[in-house]
């Protein structure tokens, strides 16, 4: 079982205010509230123990990368860089079921949880108008996926919200039924052309009609991988040596409870807090990644972690970043490949 406290059962309030819901988000709760597609799980993208409690919430087993929902394209486009079609994008269907994969901006205070480690960051504007005054109101970015157990259907009713997540999140904003009751339409603007990664609401023709003709995903005719399964999509450049007792001296250290002697260490959690962990997890590679270069190192070296609750996706992203690197390609990189 996860040892961090954050599985505890909690009372999930039924809230009819943006107001509350609001408040609770800024507080850093866990928050369901319907949109047009679909309710979200949301949390303050913003603070890294809010979003792990996403996932323990879900039980998840990978931190697949989340979307960041706003009331207006001026407040995404603060955290995102928009390029010219990205504007035209979000003129044309925003407020609206389209979520825009974009660079992060370097100040962008979202979590680096929330998107999985990656650069680039999911943005949307839903067409909601409780939902966008709660995210008004909450005034920073709010990640959610559906507010749904992992493997179970989104739902698109507070009352399936409550059947499923009823005790593991704090409150359900009582949106009304979702109109349209299929997630939104996620599009890849990375790379030099468009790249339809779900399908949804909006069609590629809808889009093409403003985008002209869309990128072809990696392998043609293949589903778009979802960027979280890529093996190393994030990697650090460092090899990473894992379930390490203790690093060796020409290593850097991602501790996991106390760590004794010196060098470069960060630590996940002193308690061995696993949600604590997970929200660290992203910062530390990063970090120990640069100053280890910086310092000269020959490598990070992981503690062990356990197995349990989030500890099977903090696992599986530990194994993932000390994974092989995929060679390089051989012509004709794929656009839409994300490093
Ligand atoms: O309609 C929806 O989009 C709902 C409501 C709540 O807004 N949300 C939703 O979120 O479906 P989620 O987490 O279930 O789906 C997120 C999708 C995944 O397919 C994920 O791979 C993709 O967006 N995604 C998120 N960030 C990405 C990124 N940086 N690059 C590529 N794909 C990304
Ligand atoms: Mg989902």
């Amino acid at each position: 079982m996860d040892q961090s406290g954050s599985d505890a059962p909690r009372v999930t309030r039924r809230l009819a205010s943006a107001d509350e819901a609001a408040a609770l988000l800024r507080a850093g709760g866990l928050v369901a509230f319907g949109t047009e597609t679909v309710y979200g799980l949301g949390a303050d993208a913003t603070n890294p123990r809010a979003v792990a409690g996403i996932y323990t919430a879900k039980g998840r087993p990978r931190f697949n990368p989340l979307i960041c929902h706003y009331p207006t394209a001026a407040a995404a486009f603060r955290h995102v860089r928009a390029s010219p079609l990205a504007l035209r994008l979000a003129e044309a269907f925003w407020p609206g079921p389209l979520t825009l994969v974009l660079p992060r901006r370097a100040d962008c205070p979202v979590a680096l949880l929330a998107g999985a480690g990656l650069p680039s960051l999911a943005v949307r504007v839903p067409a909601h108008d409780l939902a966008r005054e709660m995210l008004s109101l909450a005034g920073r970015p709010v990640a959610a996926p559906s507010a749904n157990r992992s493997g179970r259907v989104s739902p698109t009713r507070a009352a399936h919200v409550l059947a499923d997540l009823g005790g593991r999140i704090d409150a359900v904003l009582e949106s009304g039924p979702c109109g349209m009751g299929l997630e939104s339409t996620v599009l890849d603007l990375t790379g030099a052309l468009p790249v339809l990664l779900r399908p949804g609401f909006i069609t590629r023709a809808a889009l093409e009609a403003i985008a002209g003709p869309l990128g072809e995903a990696a392998a043609p005719g293949a589903a778009p991988a979802s960027p979280g399964m890529l093996a190393s999509h994030y990697a650090p450049r460092l090899p990473l040596r894992l379930n390490a007792a203790r690093p060796r001296l020409d290593e850097a250290f991602l501790a996991f409870g106390p760590a004794k002697g010196g060098g470069l260490i960060f630590q996940l959690s002193a308690a061995r807090d696993l949600t604590e962990a997970a929200a660290r997890l992203f910062e530390g590679l990063h970090w120990l990644d640069a100053e280890g270069a910086r310092l000269g190192l020959a490598g990070i070296a992981a503690a062990p972690v356990p197995a349990g609750g989030l500890g099977e996706a903090i696992n599986d992203r530990l194994a993932r970043a000390a994974a092989p690197r995929e060679p390089p390609p051989l012509a004709n990189p794929p656009s839409r490949h994300i490093e």
